[in-house]
């Protein structure tokens, strides 16, 4: 079934070049021509993404989208703002707008925030099939809609597809296995299973064993020969997990197994080829342990053919909202029960939050909101984490500011830059125009006094017989 996106626009023009892109698409498309006709069409049609313009007779886009989040807080909506609207943005931003458009918008552009959207409500509600939950996860389960984790999808879609090793970065939590799975399970290719190893957990002859396996009496306890994780991965994915902690010795071992392509079990003469793709993760600056001779630059090479680096959550706050949906369905699912929203006051705190444990953290924080609440939404009271004191709840957050790409930090910098470059340049032109004016002429043509224009002439550095 063909996903439907309604687009609620005044202007017929638009209507017109939105619906014939996006049928192009493969969308079915709906169209509105004021806020009230698109409302009672978002209320009688199951669609997976609303476009609404601002600014339109009757109702405007921050209304629609208020009444949309009344009755369904999960269906994206993204706004087309006009230039110049930023604040307008940001209110709908924090009302819960999923992204916002500035006109005029290349159609390519807000396709590929639709596009986004659409697959973000689907795995939201749970619409990807009738897989069992935990197959479901290990698929596609990456929610998201921040910059940073769209390049992080584009960056799998192009390299799922070959057989690139891949080296993936990222504080603890932030989704190293998940991309490690999405990279396999998107891989037709790829007939072998996904395995995994971490290769912290063992001590390194259990680690070797684990990977090369043995034949029999190959060691005290060896009884029986039996394949190693290579082996058992082939044309497949090996993940390593926390490579960063392998000794020198396996590191090389492992080196020769990639670069070969072959393995040889402990204790056995005979090798033999293997096919596998190797995803490798650590949370360690790997460079660093590089550079300390800690971990062997021919190696990293080798797995970082492609690097995926996953960036902490607190540096894409925009995402939470999307994950705290995402969660609340699957823990209703799980724990048995029907929590429908999270309470503002509870959200603005869930945005405010630093997170050092990152996606597993929040993840875990639902969770357990979800086991505590006794309504039917969660409120401050169920997020049972130690928010400290002096952690208010700003009015408008740094990372909407920087979502939106407004200059805020070092802002007043900014605008003394922008204010100095334009009155020099106005004093430059009143000299260029006026050769042979005195510095009082000067100023008087500039509507200032001597000693203020002297004071700039200084400050500039501006030589009259320069110019
Ligand atoms: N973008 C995301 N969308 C949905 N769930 C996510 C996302 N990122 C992480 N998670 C969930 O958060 C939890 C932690 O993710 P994962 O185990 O992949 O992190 P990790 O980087 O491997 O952590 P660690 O370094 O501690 O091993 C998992 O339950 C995972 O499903
Ligand atoms: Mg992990």
């Amino acid at each position: 079934m063909k996903d439907k996106i309604l687009i609620i626009e005044d202007e017929k023009k638009m209507r017109e070049v939105l619906q014939l892109y996006l049928e192009k698409k493969n969308y079915e498309v709906l169209l509105a021509e004021d806020g009230v006709k698109g409302l009672e069409m978002a209320k009688k049609n199951d669609v997976s993404c609303i476009v609404t313009d601002l600014k339109m007779p009757k109702m405007n886009g921050i209304d629609v989208l208020k009444h949309i989040k009344d009755f369904n807080n999960d269906i994206p909506v993204i706004i087309i703002t006009a230039f110049g609207t930023i604040d307008t943005a940001i209110q709908s931003i924090k009302i819960g707008a999923y992204d916002y458009i500035t006109k005029p918008f290349d159609v390519k552009e807000l396709n590929k925030l639709i596009d986004n959207a659409v697959k973000m409500y689907n795995l939201i509600v749970d619409r990807i099939g009738d897989k069992d939950e935990v197959l479901r996860r290990n698929f596609a389960g990456i929610v998201g809609k921040s910059r940073e984790i769209r390049e992080i999808f584009d960056l799998i879609d192009r390299v799922a597809g070959t057989p690139a090793n891949v080296l993936v970065l990222g504080e603890s939590g932030t989704g190293k296995e998940l991309i490690g799975r999405a990279l396999h399970f998107s891989n037709e290719k790829q007939k072998g299973p996904f395995i995994m190893i971490n290769c912290a957990a063992l001590p390194d002859e259990l680690l070797e064993s684990e990977l090369f396996g043995y034949e029999k009496a190959a060691f005290t306890g060896a009884t029986q020969s039996k394949p190693g994780l290579f082996e058992l991965a082939d044309n497949g994915t090996l993940f390593l997990d926390e490579i960063a902690e392998m000794t020198p010795r396996l590191q090389a071992k492992l080196l020769r197994a990639i670069q070969e392509k072959e393995i040889r079990r402990v204790g056995a003469t005979q090798t033999k080829k293997i096919v596998v793709r190797y995803i490798a993760t650590t949370n360690r600056d790997i460079e660093k342990e590089i550079e300390k001779g800690n971990f062997r630059q021919d190696l990293f090479f080798r797995l970082n053919v492609v690097t995926i680096k996953l960036p902490p959550l607190r540096d894409r706050k925009e995402d939470i909202p999307l994950l705290v949906s995402y969660f609340i369905r699957i823990y209703n699912k799980l724990i048995g029960k029907e929590i429908k929203r999270i309470n503002p006051n509870a959200m603005a705190y869930l945005l405010n939050y630093d997170y050092p444990g990152n996606v597993r953290e929040l993840e875990n924080m639902i969770e357990r909101a979800i086991v505590l609440s006794q309504t039917d939404e969660i409120n401050t009271e169920d997020l049972s984490i130690s928010f400290s004191r002096n952690n208010d709840i700003e009015e408008s957050p740094e990372w909407i500011f920087r979502k939106l790409q407004v200059p805020v930090k070092n802002g007043f910098q900014m605008l003394t830059e922008l204010y100095d470059n334009c009155e020099k340049e106005m004093i430059e032109k009143a000299i260029k125009i006026n050769p042979g004016f005195s510095n009082t002429e000067i100023a008087d043509y500039l509507g200032t006094n001597r000693r203020i224009l002297e004071l700039r002439l200084k400050k500039f550095n501006i030589n009259k017989v320069d110019i």
